[in-house]
């Protein structure tokens, strides 16, 4: 049976460990031919500046070609449903299809139309299992592979983020214990502790994960100027910054992509405990992982 990546769920924790194995040995990203002969096609309707380039270098240093569907300019605008889309592409028989999309829930509705497997990039608010895998390896490497008991800040605008919604699914599974911190706004109903004030619990963290607001998911749309004060209120309060972090031994990650001075202050992402160009580099090596497990079966 044909196996894919829409939520972080569709892998057990064994699984997972032995994806990291794999992982592990692509981590210099080096070309190899494992994936000699097999074709990518890769769907983004939203915009990505990581996880689509890093899906296609995952890809091509394993040795597959790689067809990047340019949507804006794909007969989904001519009316063509996402459906019929990806019946299309499917017909045309890739070896996997990668796609982003607004909506959650889409992906998973994709695989009765497909027969090959679907790698989720993103969809709306609900699911980036691949964000949230490179997250936890990111992690698991820097803790040795300790992690039962670590407590994590997930920090910020946890209702609309699909980066929290895999994280919240995948680090408890491996004995992480998650902390939420946000304003009133963007808290969401969960089992997790939950604060408004990040200084309430700094002195129990060992992670600290940022998040970015994720303004194109509100309802309302605000003035350029509304938004800077926004923008201003927010940052006063949950801005990673060095005052904050002191010489406190945590660690800093953040998916991307950061708003410099909202989410992570300039003096804190190039400390050298923010990790966050690391996790883009992991990332290419959990998406090598990936396509290799869903492609090849093993
Ligand atoms: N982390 C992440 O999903 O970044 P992009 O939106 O740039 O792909």
């Amino acid at each position: 049976m044909t196996q894919h990546l829409i939520t972080t769920a569709d892998f057990t924790n064994e699984e997972i460990l032995k994806l990291y194995e794999d992982t592990k040995l692509f981590l210099d990203l080096q070309s190899n031919n494992l994936l000699q002969g097999k074709l990518i096609v890769t769907l983004f309707f939203e915009n990505s500046t990581r996880t689509r380039s890093s899906f296609e270098i995952a890809a091509k240093r394993l040795g597959a070609e790689v067809v990047n569907l340019e949507v804006h300019t794909s007969s989904t605008k001519k009316g063509e449903t996402v459906y019929d889309t990806v019946a299309n592409l499917s017909a045309m028989k890739p070896d996997a299809i990668i796609i982003r999309h607004s909506e959650n829930g889409l992906p998973e509705s994709l695989r009765e139309f497909v027969s090959c497997p679907i790698l989720n990039a993103g969809d709306g608010k609900n699911a980036h299992p691949t964000q949230a895998l490179l997250d936890l390896f990111t992690i698991m490497e820097h803790f040795n592979y300790n992690v039962e008991g670590k407590n994590i800040a997930i920090v910020g605008d946890i209702l609309n983020s699909r980066v929290a919604s895999s994280n919240l699914e995948l680090l408890p599974r491996f004995g992480l214990n998650p902390i939420l911190v946000a304003p009133k706004e963007f808290h969401v109903n969960s089992s997790f502790k939950t604060v408004k004030n990040i200084k309430r619990v700094i002195d129990q963290l060992d992670i600290i994960m940022s998040l970015r607001v994720q303004h194109e998911r509100h309802a309302f749309t605000y003035s350029k100027e509304e938004v800077e004060e926004k923008k201003n209120k927010y940052a006063k309060k949950y801005c990673i910054t060095k005052k904050l972090m002191k010489e406190k031994d945590i660690l800093l990650l953040h998916p991307g992509p950061v708003n410099r001075n909202v989410d992570i202050s300039d003096e804190m992402l190039e400390d050298p405990r923010c990790k966050v160009l690391e996790q883009v580099k992991n990332g290419v090596a959990v998406r090598m992982a990936c396509l290799k497990k869903l492609i090849l079966n093993q």
